[in-house]
């Protein structure tokens, strides 16, 4: 089912009582919304987070995870982890896991598989850096990305799919993709899910944009089409501002 969504994804920011603030103050102000809105504290918060929002229509997802049931893999998280303190969405595929952590498309695919395998949701990030968009190659380079991570999925697993789109040169900069330059490219997605599996896939899946997304810019961002919401980084860590990017939608 296509929905709208507003994810905030926290990175490695917030400790306890920081996390404990900022979910007291979403709780409080959450306007009624049509979004699904969610929120994607650091692992040690997590279960935390999931009891706080209980009572909540806020859910919880984790940034990370590893693909591995469990195992000696020193440092890292499994699905059955997640899962056991209430977490069922998983973000796979950020820039910042691609860029620092060296995460593959093959790799990523492993890691889709097995949270399918363990009926989560996932929220999968793609995008081209700078020096694709200046080449030209950007839609190359994003059409190769889902191909590689997510094409040998039969086409249900869609249904536990969010796609998020974005553009590595737009994340923490400041810069933004304009609501053209969004519109062109989810539209270029959704024409591409349609080639490859079916209208209704193309149809059905939402489709999130990432990248310096402000209370200032988001109701424009929003306001396109192929655009069903975003996916918030620095500007999810002020409640004031997370909630103005959900009122906005
Ligand atoms: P940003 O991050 O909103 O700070 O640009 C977005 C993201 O990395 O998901």
């Amino acid at each position: 089912m296509r929905s709208k969504i507003v994810a905030g994804n926290w990175k490695m920011n917030n400790n306890k009582g920081e996390t404990q603030n900022l979910l007291s103050d979403l709780k409080k102000g959450l306007p009624a919304t049509e979004a699904e809105v969610i929120v994607a504290p650091a692992f040690v918060n997590l279960a935390q987070a999931s009891e706080a929002l209980e009572e909540s229509s806020i859910q919880v997802s984790a940034q990370n995870m590893h693909f591995a049931s469990n195992g000696a893999f020193t440092g890292e998280i499994s699905a059955d982890m997640l899962l056991s303190i209430g977490v069922d969405t998983v973000i796979i595929g950020h820039s910042e896991r691609r860029a620092y952590f060296g995460e593959t498309d093959d790799f990523l695919a492993k890691k889709v598989e097995t949270a399918l395998s363990m009926k989560m949701r996932i929220i999968f990030c793609f995008g081209e850096e700078l020096e694709d968009r200046k080449s030209g190659s950007h839609f190359e380079v994003v059409g190769n990305q889902l191909k590689n991570a997510l094409f040998s999925l039969p086409e249900e697993a869609f249904q536990s799919i969010v796609l998020a789109y974005e553009p590595v040169w737009a994340i923490g900069t400041g810069e933004t993709a304009s609501p053209e330059q969004a519109q062109e490219m989810h539209a270029f997605i959704r024409k591409t899910l349609s080639q490859t599996y079916s209208e209704s896939v193309a149809q059905e899946i939402s489709i999130l944009y990432g990248g310096s997304v402000k209370p200032a810019n988001a109701s424009e961002i929003f306001s396109k089409p192929d655009v069903d919401g975003g996916l918030i980084g620095g500007a999810s860590l002020v409640a004031a501002d997370f909630l103005a990017i959900v009122k906005a939608i």
